[in-house]
């Protein structure tokens, strides 16, 4: 299964996926990672020597300009599936309808609790005890589309979000990579979640 990989940030999700397929036994190959930004992440792909491509949004007119110059730049790859890990864009219904439902994100809490781009913040002011991961298909909402798997993390008293972050971000690169792992090997059909 190919991947691309869309990412914003760090990238310890992307190196996670770069990790795994790097063992030959694992049905899934990067072949490719793009970013809204000059993003850290982006050097977890070079030295896994793994091309990457930037297309930042501030350089389109709009938002439909940027997405359609994401999607081409995706599909010059033809990837069987994109993976969004950490990449902090909202995604024009155009690039989502082209894609769908080979692509999935990972979001750190139990949607539909704290959707957006604040979700660990949110889960802390909130003063849940318990949070955790998503990874579902994107559809045409923020945070809304099919979920494929979900773990919880818990909270402990006195966290910092960072510290929160960090816990669920060491469930979330196992569950992504077993989510990957999943739908490489068909015990995952999108296809079917998304028509659920
Ligand atoms: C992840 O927790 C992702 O769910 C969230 O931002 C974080 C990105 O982390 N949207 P990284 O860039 O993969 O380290």
């Amino acid at each position: 299964l190919s991947l691309l990989v869309l990412i914003s940030g760090g990238g310890s999700n992307l190196r996670a996926l770069l990790e795994a397929s790097s063992d030959a036994e694992y049905p899934a190959r990067v072949i490719a990672v793009g970013s809204d930004t000059d993003a850290p992440g982006l050097a977890h792909a070079e030295e896994f020597e793994i091309p990457t491509f930037t297309v930042v949004p501030t350089s389109f007119a709009s938002r439909d300009a940027w997405g359609a110059e994401l999607l081409e730049q995706i599909e010059r790859w033809s990837p069987d599936l994109v993976v969004c890990a950490g990449f902090m864009r909202i995604l024009p219904p155009a690039v989502v309808s082209a894609l769908t439902p080979r692509i999935i994100n990972t979001h750190p809490a139990l949607l539909p609790a704290f959707p957006g781009a604040h979700a660990v913040r949110d889960a802390l002011a909130a003063g849940v005890d318990t949070t955790g991961v998503t990874v579902h298909v994107i559809d045409e909402g923020v945070d809304t589309g099919p979920v494929i798997v979900q773990r919880s993390v818990p909270v402990y008293p006195g966290d910092t979000e960072h510290e929160l972050h960090e816990r669920i971000k060491s469930v979330e690169r196992e569950l992504l990579v077993q989510a990957v792992f999943d739908i490489a090997n068909g015990a995952v059909d999108l296809k079917e979640i998304a028509a659920r």
